[in-house]
């Protein structure tokens, strides 16, 4: 979490930073700042902000912020209070060096004790302010360049670290160093201009030319030079830079009042993109090339383990009811921060699936690193192309649903299951574990999930509708089977984020252990009851919440009669098969946690304590 951008070259830095805080806003928005070096008064101006960036700009308004070289922060804070001390930039005691940081330096209590011992004070209770203090610590008693102290003072960390550091004695220089957090460096025209950030979206605009830093990489980025790249070891590393493809109209609102709602909306098309090229031949067939180089591997594999965290888990838990279902291969979903501890039993047979949106969570790329360690191939389902998590897996597929900006994960969750679907199909075909006229079936019906989305969002102004009556709710149950379990988590999951109003998902048949105890006047419940096998049975777990005076609000199968006079509020999705009804059902509740959000006045895209990118553990 935390997002960082930084420039050096020929341009006024301030409106690339403020406009790059913008774009990263969404991995953390308690606090900004920037700082930026002035050639002509050759002074640094530090600006900082409790809130958002636009209290940031607030504060530099009228003040100088001129200069072409500068760095800048948003912060979703870990250590110390989202205040204005502990906002980034932090400077060293004696000025000299400043720097911006996305991690958690996990000794940074030892050194601190230790530079105290030296003399060193601290303003903040942050741990950056320990990391600027050390690398000037070794600055002062090396007499060493700053390069060489950033070496230096990182091999003494321990912890994550993506950071930007400058020094007002060698202010053409910006220094930048990364481990097990993102770091993108763009290069413009003739090196003459470098623009640095946490990820792509706020440097794409100015060139496509990108350099992903590796783990314990550190870049001195020369305005006038070419990027020199060392590993922390002071070895020579060479510049890979690769053409990244980034459409920024996918970064603005397009009309909407929030990237929520856009990126709801968005999902037909989303998932148009996402099979693209994929389902061939007419829609005979699904190819993955993952599948198609790894075929040995899915063929003989014995277990897959889904990895993952949030939203993206689940989708692995609708992974696995498909993979089970179509390719008959056991399937355990773990959460990626208690499989990383868990001491797992990882076999170099077993296949690990890691699913994340922004392919940084730092509990999943943990998991898939052990692993890794224990020789499973790892598969990523990704949407951030060029990601940490893409980069450390084997194999794997891309979602490509675009950027993804609303904090509360919507079109990458529909991206995720729809390549779960595409996997589980593919491989059940290669494994002779699904019937070639399922097979068609399937494809035929996937084919048509986009068009069907749209006949769902087209029901937003009805829900829009239906959420005001859940606005002074204090706490919600969401009920569903099978396929539709997950979805009711994840609609409950939706609801928590942007709502702030408690709610829990649970599989229907298990509310009679325990949540039913729950339920009177005041409990909404939600049912997905969409017909399938089980659909009796969630008839009647409905009479008895109904029973109980509970409020029903159920998302049921177009033209369902029966539950039509049983619940307050219906929300009707087209028929289709099973094991794609995720696909719509999660539609309408994805809405209704947008609408009851917006009727409380809360802010949507950016909910309070959240962030996108969760690059700690
Ligand atoms: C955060 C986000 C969620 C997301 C989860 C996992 O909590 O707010 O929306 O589902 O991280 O993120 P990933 O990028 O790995 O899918």
């Amino acid at each position: 979490m935390c997002g960082i951008v930084g420039y050096t070259g020929y341009r006024e830095a301030y409106p690339i930073l403020i406009k790059g805080l913008h774009r990263l806003e969404y991995r953390g928005y308690d606090s900004a700042g920037t700082a930026i070096y002035d050639d002509k008064s050759r002074e640094l101006n530090i600006y900082k902000a409790k809130g958002k960036v636009s209290d940031l700009e607030k504060a530099a308004m009228g003040h100088n912020h001129c200069g072409s070289l500068g760095i800048a922060h948003t912060r979703w804070a870990t250590h110390g209070h989202p205040n204005e001390t502990n906002a980034h930039p932090h400077v060293s005691e004696t000025g000299q060096l400043t720097i911006v940081h996305n991690g958690i330096i996990e000794n940074y209590i030892i050194l601190r004790d230790q530079l105290k011992d030296k003399g060193y004070h601290f303003k903040s209770e942050t741990d950056t302010e320990v990391l600027v203090q050390l690398i000037q610590y070794v600055m002062d008693s090396h007499n060493t360049d700053l390069v060489t102290s950033v070496r230096l003072a990182l091999e003494k960390v321990i912890g994550a670290y993506a950071i930007l550091v400058v020094d007002t004695k060698n202010p053409d220089t910006l220094v930048a160093a990364r481990k097990s957090s993102p770091m993108v460096i763009g290069i413009g025209e003739n090196n003459c201009e470098f623009f640095i950030a946490s990820d792509a979206s706020p440097i794409i605009e100015y060139t496509n030319r990108m350099v992903y830093l590796e783990d314990e990489q550190i870049a001195v980025c020369h305005r006038g030079e070419a990027l020199q790249i060392i590993a922390l070891d002071n070895s020579e590393v060479a510049v890979n830079v690769k053409k990244v493809n980034l459409d920024l109209s996918m970064l603005d609102k397009g009309g909407y009042p929030h990237f929520m709602l856009k990126e709801i909306h968005d999902q037909p098309q989303c998932i148009r993109d996402c099979m693209r090229g994929r389902i061939v031949q007419d829609g005979k067939r699904i190819v993955l090339s993952a599948v198609t180089e790894h075929r040995e591997e899915l063929l003989k594999a014995k277990r897959i383990i889904i990895v993952s965290c949030g939203t993206s888990w689940h989708a692995g838990l609708i992974g696995k009811l498909l993979i089970e279902q179509f390719c008959r291969i056991p399937v355990e979903v773990a959460y990626a921060s208690e499989f990383r501890y868990s001491d797992p039993v990882i076999d170099s047979n077993d296949i690990v699936i890691a699913i994340s949106q922004s392919g940084e969570t730092a509990d999943t790329l943990a998991a898939i690193q052990l692993a890794s360690e224990h020789g499973a191939l790892i598969f990523g389902i990704v949407n951030v192309v060029g990601s940490s998590i893409a980069r450390a897996s084997d194999t794997g597929t891309y979602i490509h649903v675009g950027p993804e900006i609303g904090v509360a994960s919507t079109k990458a969750f529909t991206g995720q299951v729809t390549v779960l679907t595409m996997i589980a199909l593919a491989v059940g075909r290669e494994r002779g574990t699904v019937s070639e006229e399922k097979y068609s079936s399937l494809i035929n019906e996937l084919l048509t999930i986009p068009e069907l989305m749209e006949k769902v969002l087209a029901q937003d102004e009805k829900i829009k509708l239906i959420a005001q009556q859940y606005a002074t709710s204090h706490n919600m149950l969401y009920l569903g089977r099978a396929y539709n379990y997950p979805v009711a988590l994840e609609g409950a999951l939706k609801l928590k984020e942007i709502s702030y109003i408690h709610a829990e998902g649970y599989p229907a048949a298990e509310m009679k252990h325990g949540p039913i105890a729950l339920v009177d006047e005041n409990m909404p419940v939600v049912f997905i009851a969409t017909h399938h096998k089980l659909y009796e049975k969630i008839l009647s777990n409905m009479q008895e919440v109904i029973a109980r005076k509970g409020k029903v609000l159920a998302i049921v199968t177009e033209g369902d009669e029966t539950i039509k006079g049983m619940a307050e509020n219906i929300i009707e999705v087209p028929q289709v098969d099973n094991s794609l009804a995720p696909l719509l059902t999660v539609l309408p509740l994805q809405m209704l946690a947008y609408h009851v959000a917006v009727a409380k006045g809360l802010d949507v895209d950016q909910p309070r304590n959240l962030a996108k990118s969760v690059t700690v553990e």
